[in-house]
C-alpha cells in the first residue's frame, strides 16, 4: 500500500487548551462557585471542587504536555483570584500565575493567555458586570495589572473567550450563572460592553507590549438548513450564521456596532485584533420556522455523534471555518477543537480528520498558525459538570489519577513528527485509510 505523510510547517504551534475555572480548583470567589452550590444548576449537581488541582500542581500536567510534544498551551486567568475585591489585587495569586507561565517556558511550551473565560469575580456581578458601563474600566485595570505582572512571559493573548456563546448561555439559555437581568435586550447590551472591554484590553496590552499578538477566541459553528429546505430556510440559516459567527468579528474589524446590538462606533475597536482565534466544534442544522428552538435535534442516518448527542462530528466544518475567516486577512489559530468522548472511541479519528482539514487549509496557503486541542486533561465542563470528558488525558476527579488515552498517544506522535501519516491511521483509526489516504 502507498504510504503518505502530510507535513505541517516547522513553526506550527501544536497546543492544548484549558480555562482557569475548569482546571484550577477552589475558585471560591467566582460567580461559578456560587452558582454550583445551588441544586439544579449543574448536571447531577456535580461540583468543580479541586477540579484538576492546577492551582497547586499545574506543573505535573505541564510535564505531560511537554512529553506529548506540544509546544504551546492556551490557559486563562481567574479574575476573581487576581482581584478578589474591587481594586484590591492579590500579588500572591499573580506570583502563582508567574510560576505556571515560567513552568511552561521551561518546558518549551509557549503560553497563550485568555483574560476572560466565562467566569467573573462575585463583586463584579454585584455591580451588574456586563450590564453596567463600569465593567469596561474594571476590565481595563485588571488587564493593565496582569500585563504589568506577567506580560514578559506572554507573547499571545485572548481578551474574551467565546463572547456569543457566553451571552447566549447566560442571558438566553439560563445555563450559566444568572446575570442581573436575563433576556435578549440585556444580552444585546452585554455584547456591546464585551466589545468595549475587548477594545480597552487590546490597547492596554499593546501599549505595554507592542510585540504581543492579541485576539479573541471566537466560537464558530457551521449553521445550515437541510439541503431540501425552502429558500427562506437557507436565508434564515445564513442570518443565524451571520449573527453568531460574523457580527462580532465584523464589529472588531470596522469598529461599528450593528443591529441588533446597537449603533455607532466604539472608540478603539476598529482593527483591534492581530489574529483570529477559532473555536470549532460542530455543525448545526437550523430550523425554520424556529418553533420550539432554533436548532434541529434530528440527524441524518450514519451521522457520527459525540457523547450525549452533544454534536455531530463534522471535520469539513473546520476547513469551512478557516476558509471563511480568511476574509479578515489575519493569521488564524484554532484556539479550541475537541469532543466529549469518555471511552475515546472517536477522538483518534476526530484528531486525524480535523487535522487533515487544517493541513488542507494550509496547503491552500490559508494562514493557519497553530492548533490548540480542547483539552489536555478531563476537566470541569461548566453546566455539564464532570459528565463530559474532553481530555487527551483521562482524569478521575475523585482520586486525581491521570491516564493517557489512546488519542493522547496519537496526538503525541503527531506533535513530535509534525505530521499525519498513513501509519498513524493504520494504528489508531484504520477505518479512515480508504478516505484519508486513498492510493
Ligand atoms: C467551549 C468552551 C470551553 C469548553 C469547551 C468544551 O465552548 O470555551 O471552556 O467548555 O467548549
Amino acid at each position: 500500500m502507498a504510504r503518505a505523510t502530510m507535513f505541517f510547517p516547522p513553526d506550527f504551534r501544536w497546543g492544548t487548551a484549558t480555562a482557569a475555572y475548569q482546571v484550577e480548583g477552589n475558585n471560591t470567589n467566582s460567580d461559578w462557585w456560587a452558582w454550583e452550590q445551588e441544586d439544579g444548576h449543574i448536571r447531577h449537581n456535580h461540583k468543580s471542587g479541586l477540579a484538576c488541582n492546577w492551582w497547586d500542581t499545574a506543573e505535573q500536567d505541564l510535564d505531560e504536555a511537554a512529553e506529548m510534544g506540544t509546544n504551546a498551551h492556551r490557559l486563562s486567568l481567574e479574575w476573581s483570584r487576581i482581584e478578589p475585591e474591587p481594586s484590591l489585587f492579590d500579588d500572591a495569586a499573580l506570583d502563582r500565575y508567574r510560576q505556571i507561565l515560567q513552568a511552561m517556558h521551561d518546558r518549551g511550551i509557549e503560553p497563550m493567555v485568555t483574560l476572560h473565560h466565562f467566569s467573573n469575580p462575585l463583586w463584579l456581578v454585584a455591580k451588574g458586570d456586563f450590564n453596567s458601563g463600569i465593567v469596561v474600566d474594571y476590565f481595563q485595570r485588571y488587564t493593565a495589572k496582569v500585563v504589568a505582572a506577567l506580560g514578559d512571559l506572554v507573547p499571545k493573548w485572548v481578551t474574551i473567550n467565546e463572547p456569543m456563546v457566553y451571552v447566549f448561555m447566560r442571558y438566553l439559555d439560563g445555563k450559566f450563572p444568572a446575570p442581573s437581568r436575563p433576556g435578549w435586550a440585556s444580552g444585546r447590551e452585554a455584547i456591546g460592553h464585551l466589545l468595549r472591554c475587548h477594545a480597552a484590553a487590546y490597547h492596554t496590552i499593546k501599549e505595554q507590549l507592542p510585540e504581543a499578538e492579541v485576539g479573541v477566541a471566537k466560537h464558530t459553528a457551521v449553521f445550515q438548513a437541510r439541503p431540501d429546505s425552502s429558500k427562506i430556510a437557507h436565508w434564515w440559516a445564513e442570518r443565524i450564521s451571520w449573527l453568531f459567527n460574523e457580527m462580532w468579528l465584523a464589529s472588531m474589524q470596522d469598529g461599528r456596532l450593528r443591529w441588533p446590538v446597537g449603533r455607532g462606533r466604539v472608540k478603539g475597536l476598529a482593527g483591534s485584533f492581530d489574529f483570529v482565534g477559532l473555536n470549532y466544534y460542530t455543525r448545526h442544522y437550523v430550523k425554520f420556522p424556529p418553533f420550539g428552538g432554533l436548532l434541529s435535534q434530528e440527524w441524518d442516518d450514519g451521522t457520527i455523534m459525540s457523547d450525549g448527542n452533544c454534536g455531530e462530528v463534522y471535520p469539513t466544518g473546520i476547513y469551512q471555518a478557516i476558509h471563511w475567516a480568511t476574509k479578515f486577512n489575519k493569521p488564524i489559530f484554532i484556539t479550541e477543537n475537541g469532543l466529549p468522548d469518555r471511552e475515546d472511541q472517536l477522538r483518534p479519528s476526530f484528531l486525524l480528520t480535523h487535522l487533515r482539514e487544517v493541513w488542507r487549509a494550509i496547503s491552500f496557503c490559508f494562514p493557519v498558525m497553530g492548533y490548540y486541542h480542547w483539552s489536555l486533561v478531563d476537566n470541569f465542563e461548566w453546566d455539564r459538570g464532570w459528565t463530559q470528558r474532553f481530555g487527551l488525558i483521562e482524569m478521575d476527579p475523585e482520586t486525581q489519577e491521570r491516564q493517557w488515552r489512546s488519542s493522547g498517544q496519537l496526538y503525541s506522535e503527531i506533535c513530535h513528527s509534525r505530521s499525519l501519516t498513513t501509519q498513524m491511521a493504520e494504528r489508531y483509526a484504520p477505518e479512515l485509510l480508504a478516505t484519508m489516504f486513498p492510493g
